[in-house]
């Protein structure tokens, strides 16, 4: 299977993605990235990873951004695009065109808190439970068919941070192994 993975900041699930090549017999054939100070370029060179860089700022639409991201893709040959931590929203028209193959990993227990700050809405709401999701990508956002979802017991002392920290580590156990899972 061949993947390219999408990132946008610290890359602990890039890292994690690309580490499990091996075991998991998949090929991560390259990254790209929207943030040329993403924390995950570094990552990149340190695996000799292939890495796109194409700063969004640069783009005065995002379909024009997005149409130019399916020019650098249309030279693989990808199973499926691998969303860790990409913090664009992507256009309806790219969506569609890889409608099935596009996957995304989310730090809720979706449907509930779709969206950005999960940790802190979690905690202020009070839930006892927080937790993951891996999940289809379709053109709503957070809500495409759920692959798979792992949860944690919040406890009286965690916070934001503690929270962050528990679900990536999560994320990056489960990630690879249920992107080698796809059929
Ligand atoms: C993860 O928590 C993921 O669920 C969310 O963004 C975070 C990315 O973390 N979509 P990292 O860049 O992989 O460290």
């Amino acid at each position: 299977m061949n993947i390219i993975v999408f990132f946008s900041g610290s890359g602990t699930n890039l890292e994690a993605i690309i580490k499990s090549q091996d075991r998991f017999k998949y090929n991560v054939l390259a990254a790209f990235t929207n943030n040329p100070g993403a924390k995950g370029v570094s990552i990149c060179e340190k695996y000799h990873t292939q890495c796109h860089i194409l700063d969004h700022n640069q783009f005065s639409c995002r379909k024009d951004f997005d149409t130019e991201i399916g020019k650098f893709l249309a030279d693989f040959e990808v199973d499926y695009l691998i969303l860790a931590g990409y913090m664009r929203i992507l256009s309806e028209a790219f969506v569609d065109d890889w409608q099935g193959q596009i996957i995304n990993i989310h730090p809720s227990l979706l449907p509930k808190y779709p969206g950005l700050n999960t940790h802190q809405r979690v905690l202020e709401a009070k839930e006892e439970a927080h937790g993951t999701t891996i999940h289809f990508v379709t053109n709503e956002l957070d809500s495409g068919p759920i692959i798979r979802q792992e949860s944690i017991k919040i406890e009286p002392n965690d916070t934001q941070e503690s929270l962050m920290d528990r679900i990536k580590e999560l994320e990056n156990k489960i990630y690879p192994e249920t992107i080698s899972q796809l059929p």
